[in-house]
């Protein structure tokens, strides 16, 4: 056994690898379950007890020896691929990095941005957590409005009331308060609502609210830029309609629906048969909401609108379960790598 020890030190001591793959091979085969030191480990346990003390230090500066040699040329190697030298093996396969891509949310919101970019609008940002006046008071909300409740929104702090925004539209407000007319904004960002209607929808999700304020804007101004939007956005075909409606902050106020272009107007299950699909609210911001931020309502007028990216992205991907978008899974976000 001593022999057998002795030979195996000579041949540590001396192992001098020509690839980076023999350091692997060369500790299976010492080391492994079926390595050749391993054996000798087994082998040891039934050697004479007057035997034991030699023959076990010989065998522990074998071993050592050896897991030290390996880690060392394992050292030596990795070191040598970092600094970029040394190219050891050139038969080795080249590692393969995989590059990520933009999330769909990210790439249509860019498109939206990128849009109104052309009509002028330049890009506004505002916290997620927000307080009562940015999001309820300073937009028109009346004190009892069922938007506040405790089921509808997060609510952070009460008195003075702290809370996740339900909307974008709390931006405008920032925006209003620190600059003067003309205002042309567009504002993305996240927001939260404490929903659990179905098992579709989600209480985080995404929306882009834009405001144009000056002297002698108009509703027909609105509607000529909801127009050019929704062409920019799912091609020259696609057409608009507004429906009136209500938001406390605008006056009046209407839904914006767009042909489907799924079934391009005809009627599918995602339009419901209708041949039309809501995409944002708008209308003209109410005097109240412009006097409450500083803005004299008797010489400027404006509009406001708010859409949710989510929807705006099923459309323009055809995806038809908004649920994809949070999941991520990779097979379903690897198919917009290069959509936009
Ligand atoms: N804030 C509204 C919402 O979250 C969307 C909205 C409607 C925004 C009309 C507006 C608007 O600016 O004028 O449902």
């Amino acid at each position: 056994m001593v022999t057998k020890i002795e030979e195996l030190l000579e041949k540590v001591r001396s192992f001098t690898p020509q690839a980076e793959a023999e350091i692997e091979e060369f500790r299976i085969r010492l080391l492994g379950k079926k390595g050749e030191i391993t054996a000798l480990m087994d082998e040891f346990r039934s050697v004479a007890p007057e035997m034991k003390r030699e023959l076990g230090q010989r065998l522990n500066t074998l071993k050592t020896a050896a897991m030290e040699r390996i880690n060392e040329l394992k050292a030596a190697r990795s070191a040598a691929r970092a600094s970029g030298g040394g190219i050891d093996d050139m038969t080795r396969p080249g590692t393969n990095d995989q590059l990520g891509s933009r999330h769909p949310i990210s790439l249509v919101r860019n498109e939206i941005l990128a849009i109104f970019a052309r009509l002028g609008y330049t890009v506004a940002d505002g916290p997620e957590i927000e307080d009562d006046w940015h999001v309820f008071s300073a937009l028109n909300f009346p004190p009892d409005h069922p938007a506040r409740d405790m089921q509808d929104t997060f609510f952070i702090e009460k008195n003075p009331d702290i809370l996740l925004r339900t909307h974008t539209s709390s931006i405008q407000v920032r925006v209003m308060e620190t600059q003067k007319p003309p205002i042309r904004v567009v504002c993305p960002g996240r927001v939260f609502r404490n929903e659990a209607i179905s098992s579709r929808s989600h209480c985080i999700f995404h929306q882009v609210e834009g405001l144009y304020i000056d002297e002698n804007v108009s509703f027909a101004d609105l509607k000529q830029s909801i127009q050019f939007f929704a062409k920019e956005m799912f091609g020259e075909g696609a057409k608009i309609r507004l429906r009136p409606s209500f938001f406390p902050f605008t006056e009046p106020s209407a839904e914006v629906d767009v042909s489907c272009n799924l079934c391009n107007g005809e009627g599918c299950s995602v339009c419901k048969g209708t041949g039309w699909l809501e995409i944002m609210g708008c209308g003209m911001v109410d005097p109240n909401v412009l006097e409450a931020s500083g803005i004299d309502s008797d010489r400027y007028t404006g509009f406001a609108f708010g859409m949710g990216i989510e929807r705006i992205a099923m459309l323009r991907f055809g995806v038809r379960d908004i649920r994809l978008f949070f999941e991520n899974d990779v097979r379903f976000l690897r198919q917009f790598a290069s959509a936009l």
